[in-house]
């Protein structure tokens, strides 16, 4: 079992903030790319996006285009949005009549067909159509055309995908991970919403942000109500996987304070509590509760621009209950992502200054030292 430790206990006094060129370089966002972007397992959504076969979404990471669709066998698979023929989007966005009824972000299809000269694949990839001119043309045999795929872990719900030549384990790369989170059966959970924000700041800042709740007295009046921010425990205080948790005051972290939902699983001690943890490299943040589990995908977009896409997932029994209040949790955290996505970017806009330094962490930073010296490490 995890042992708990105030974060004081890990820091380190006099461990300055990163140089100013890990936040604006092309130099080292280049070096990101194939350092940590190309060699960790990425996170790119929820399998409860895509419950039933063929039910697909699009999702870019890296400058490429990816469908994230389930086949007909049940399994997850992240195809290359590309067309075999001259490289066009199979599907450049999702057509009326496919999306879902409570997702319009979501489709559903037995077929993906690329719109330029409609050569058709199926749900694994396989080109299964090249239209008439095709037909008898020498050497050109259909099963030699398949999509792109990407290799795909599914951790707890979560889908992982790896862009490395010899991608290393799942299980190797977030050992912190294995068995941690099994208790709140985050498989079974279901999206309720799913927000998408764009903000000009670098990736780490976001990172870093969510590891310290020193600045929660002052920016965050709701959130700071709902905790004692000086009382976070951590156990995973070094590696790709940081975090702990913080005791509730009242049910849940809500608008409210109230429950918004059944929990999501049996959980005892941990109904009470507000986990939270970031995984390098996937670009994963997680918030677990009690009653529903908020994360984050961080998506790196240039080295001053991020994608942060956030989602409310919940048992999945509780839609059919009374006092399921879903919009309570959104709010809470749409409230409070809008406060840290302002602090991360105007965290930008200073580090780009002629007059920027590294600065001294707190006692209240040891997760954010952490980070640095593994990020570094990695950058080697
Ligand atoms: S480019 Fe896709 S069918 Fe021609
Ligand atoms: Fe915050």
């Amino acid at each position: 079992m995890a042992t708990f430790k105030p974060s004081h206990e890990g820091y380190v006094p006099g461990q300055l903030t990163l140089p100013q060129k890990y936040y604006v370089s092309e130099e080292i966002w280049n070096r990101e790319n194939e350092k940590i972007f190309n060699k960790y397992w990425i996170c790119v959504g929820h399998v409860s996006r895509i419950p039933g076969a063929g039910d697909y979404y699009l999702f870019d990471v890296l400058d490429e285009k990816l469908i994230i669709v389930r086949t007909k066998k049940g399994e997850v698979k992240a195809l290359f949005n590309v067309c075999r023929h001259r490289g066009t989007l199979v599907c450049d966005s999702i057509p009326e009549d496919q999306q879902k009824p409570v997702d319009e972000e979501t489709g559903h299809t037995n077929s993906f067909q690329c719109p330029y000269h409609a050569w058709t694949y199926d749900l694994e990839g396989n080109l299964i159509s090249a239209t008439k001119f095709m037909k008898g043309v020498p050497g050109f045999k259909l099963q030699d055309h398949p999509m792109g795929s990407l290799p795909v872990h599914v951790w707890q719900g979560f889908i992982f995908v790896n862009f490395g030549k010899n991608p290393e384990p799942f299980e190797k790369q977030y050992k912190g991970l294995i068995g941690r989170f099994d208790k709140w059966q985050m498989g079974r959970a279901r999206s309720f919403k799913r927000i998408t924000y764009s903000i000009e700041t670098n990736w780490k800042y976001v990172f870093q942000n969510f590891n310290e709740c020193y600045h929660c007295p002052t920016q965050h009046p709701l959130l700071n109500s709902r905790i004692d921010y000086t009382g976070s425990l951590n156990d995973l205080t070094e590696g790709p996987v940081l975090g702990g948790y913080f005791d509730i005051l009242g049910d849940s972290m809500t608008t409210s304070g109230k429950f918004s939902a059944i929990p999501l699983a049996d959980l005892g001690d941990d109904l009470n509590r507000a986990y939270y943890y970031t995984v390098f490299g996937a670009g994963l943040l997680l918030n677990i509760h009690g009653d529903y589990v908020m994360f984050h995908l961080v998506v790196p977009v240039a080295p001053g621009k991020t994608i942060v896409i956030s989602e409310w997932l919940f048992n999945p029994e509780a839609w059919s209950l009374p006092g399921f209040n879903p919009e309570d949790a959104v709010e809470f955290w749409d409230i409070t992502n809008l406060q840290d996505w302002h602090l991360t970017r105007i965290a930008q806009q200073g580090v780009r200054s002629r007059d920027y330094k590294p600065g001294w962490y707190s006692p209240r930073e040891s997760l954010l030292e952490s980070f640095d010296r593994f990020y570094l490490e990695e950058l080697k």
